[in-house]
């Protein structure tokens, strides 16, 4: 497997990023937050485990996070380009990937965007109840209030996107994002994107680096 990790912020756009790679480039694109997200949706036992984490902005424990990556990338071919947007997110974690030659990281993908911008994004997410699709009310909203362009059914805005639990977000990130970023520099893998500027062209610089 050849694994890149998206590294960065709450709201600094690695979903956003990952979704089009995936979509325009090949790529397996595992999001922990999506699949903990539908997890609680069909009430299974590791989603019951992680709602209480995930409301209040907390991190969901190593245990739960490595045992759930693991068992997605078992399916996984050993020749697939594959995106992880969400995980890492400890050194823990980072260590976990590591241990296994099959899912080695190849390189990390650092995401900086300023904390203000952070919370805008966050606070103005929309996202699609039933298909998951993403939209921001000023950034990227959709053609009518409040539905959804592909599928048609009701947006929402996810419970830890308050500006409250956004700002606890970033806290609990910046406890870790250290301890993260120096583990990858260690290790050579790192590199800085910055994330501040457009949606297209944030892509090509990505696509630019992956290929
Ligand atoms: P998760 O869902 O992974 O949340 P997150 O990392 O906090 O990331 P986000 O989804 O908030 O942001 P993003 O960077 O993907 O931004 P996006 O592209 O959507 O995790 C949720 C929770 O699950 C965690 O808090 C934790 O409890 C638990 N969890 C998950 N993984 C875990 C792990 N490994 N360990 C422990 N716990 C874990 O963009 C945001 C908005 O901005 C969108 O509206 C988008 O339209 C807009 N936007 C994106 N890019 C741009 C741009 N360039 N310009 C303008 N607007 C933009």
């Amino acid at each position: 497997m050849n694994i890149t990790v998206f590294l960065g912020a709450p709201g600094s756009g690695k979903g956003t990023q990952a979704k089009r790679l995936s979509t325009a480039h090949g790529f397996k694109h595992f999001s922990t937050g999506d699949m903990l997200r539908v997890a609680i949706q069909e009430e299974k036992p590791v989603g019951l485990k992680a709602k209480g984490f995930m409301d209040k902005g907390e991190l969901v424990p190593d245990s739960i996070m490595i045992e759930l990556i693991e068992e997605a990338l078992s399916h996984v071919s050993g020749t697939a380009k594959v995106l992880l947007d969400g995980f890492p997110r400890t050194v823990a974690q980072a260590k976990a990937l590591d241990s296994n030659p099959r899912t080695q990281v190849s390189l990390a993908l650092y995401f900086i965007v300023p904390e203000e911008t952070l919370i805008r994004r966050l606070t103005g997410r929309r996202i699609c109840k039933k298909c998951g699709e993403s939209f921001h009310l000023e950034f990227m909203p959709p053609k009518a209030n409040s539905i959804c362009d592909k599928c048609g059914s009701q947006l929402t805005q996810r419970p830890d996107d308050s500006e409250s639990v956004a700002r606890h977000r970033l806290t609990v990130f910046r406890s870790q994002n250290e301890g993260l970023l120096s583990y990858y520099t260690s290790a050579k893998k790192l590199k800085e994107i910055a994330a501040d500027n457009n949606v297209d062209e944030i892509q090509n610089t990505l696509a630019g680096i992956l290929k």
